[in-house]
């Protein structure tokens, strides 16, 4: 991640609940401190069998609030007045437990207590044992505090504590600061770059009720547009239709067929600096949209006649000026000679390749497993990720290549 000035001026509560990772918390407190952040900690009741509040207290300078009842604690009733300044909560790490009760609003220990009247930006780091986190009561509830805005960040593969190996690892101290970095915007590397990115499926209509799509939810281009914008580049989104959200201030141009977002792309894309294509752009329409709705006709077949659509990169590369131009290609086979190819006749800067064929990741989900392709012929393999983190090493990469 790049360099960043510094968390001066940043009020951040640092939420520890009980885990034995709790003592990656010590470490991230002084990674914070040591880049001049304000930090108050709130231990849930459990956290304090792993860790002292003494040992945050002392690396804080700042009384740490972990009793929700005892009257003669400097913090008691200061939490209020902490939640109102602060500039995030980071809950890290977070046990199975503590999720359950942000989620379902059970506020009876100091941090669910202070994270119920916490309005402010909300960093969630679980850490357990892999069967908990992959348990669907869980799983449940991370989605539901997602929904609400509460940003994850997924625990690490690797030998847990219990002895088992398997995904529940806190996530490392230096990637929460990352996270924590983008939510405050302290990473301005793409300061005044002008993005567009593309998203989610188009839609080709055969007649005045039907219509050929394909299973995209524009989830990786949206998060691309998200992160571009938290690290301060000018962004405009070009989306087919989706159920997500635009993120705010992300300027948003809507289309519909493959032609739709064909013209909108090369009408603007001179005025950009890069231009990622993330959208699933359909292959193949009809040549004219039926007026009426197509009848049955008895047992008869229907034959459809497509056509191909037009190729936005492909149109783009006899105009492509100095733009840096990112293709996606989702491949069910030969993944890294046919991302290879694309990269090639669509002259492509880089493309993600990404392996469609895999149960679970890519269309329609939160992560995916993709590999970064480079046009001097670098491969980066990724593991899997949160679309999220993917759209941010995807930027570091661009600013390092322009
Ligand atoms: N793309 C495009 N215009 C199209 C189809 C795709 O610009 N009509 C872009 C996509 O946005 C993506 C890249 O080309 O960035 C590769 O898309 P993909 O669907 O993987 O490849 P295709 O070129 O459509 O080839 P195929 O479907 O045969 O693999």
């Amino acid at each position: 991640m790049n360099n960043v000035t510094s968390f001066r001026n940043k009020k951040i509560i640092l939420g520890v609940s009980g885990s034995i990772a709790a003592y990656k918390a010590v470490e991230l407190l002084r990674l914070l401190v040591r880049q001049d952040a304000s930090v108050h900690v709130v231990m849930s009741t459990n956290a304090a069998k792993f860790v002292t509040p003494l040992t945050f207290e002392a690396l804080s300078g700042n009384p740490v609030y972990h009793q929700v009842y005892n009257t003669s604690s400097t913090m008691f009733m200061e939490h209020i007045r902490l939640v109102e300044s602060a500039d995030l909560l980071l809950v890290a790490p977070a046990t199975a437990g503590i999720i359950g009760k942000m989620a379902n609003g059970i506020a009876d220990d100091p941090l669910s207590n202070l994270f119920i009247s916490y309005k402010g930006h909300i960093i969630v780091a679980p850490a357990m044992n892999d069967d908990m986190y992959a348990n669907f009561a869980v799983k449940e509830n991370i989605k539901k505090m997602k929904g609400r805005g509460v940003v994850f960040i997924e625990p690490k593969e690797g030998e847990l504590a219990c002895g088992s190996i398997g995904q529940g690892r806190l996530a490392e101290p230096l990637d929460l600061m990352d996270a924590v970095k983008i939510k405050l915007n302290l990473i301005n590397d793409c300061y005044e770059l002008r993005v567009l990115v593309t998203a989610g499926p188009t839609q080709e209509p055969l007649d005045p009720v039907r219509f050929i799509t394909n299973r995209s939810s524009g989830k990786m281009g949206y998060a691309v547009a998200d992160a571009a914008r938290d690290r301060g580049a000018k962004v405009t989104l070009i989306s087919g239709p989706t159920n997500l959200q635009v993120p705010e201030g992300v300027r948003l141009i809507s289309c519909r067929t493959a032609s739709e977002m064909n013209d909108q792309v090369l009408q603007i894309v001179s005025n950009y600096d890069v231009l990622i294509m993330s959208a699933a752009v359909g292959d193949f329409a009809p040549k004219q949209i039926e007026k009426e709705k197509i009848k049955k006709n008895g047992d008869n077949a229907l034959t459809l006649k497509l056509f191909p659509t037009e190729d936005v990169l492909k149109n783009i590369k006899a105009r492509k000026t100095r733009q840096f131009i990112v293709g996606f290609a989702a491949e069910s086979e030969n993944l890294i000679q046919s991302a290879l190819d694309k990269l090639l006749t669509k002259n492509l800067d880089l493309i993600v390749a990404n392996d469609i064929s895999s149960p679970g990741i890519g269309f329609q989900s939160d992560s995916n497993q993709v590999t970064f392709i480079n046009k001097d012929g670098d491969i980066k393999k990724l593991p899997l990720l949160l679309k999220t983190e993917i759209a941010n090493l995807l930027l570091d990469d661009i600013i390092n290549s322009i």
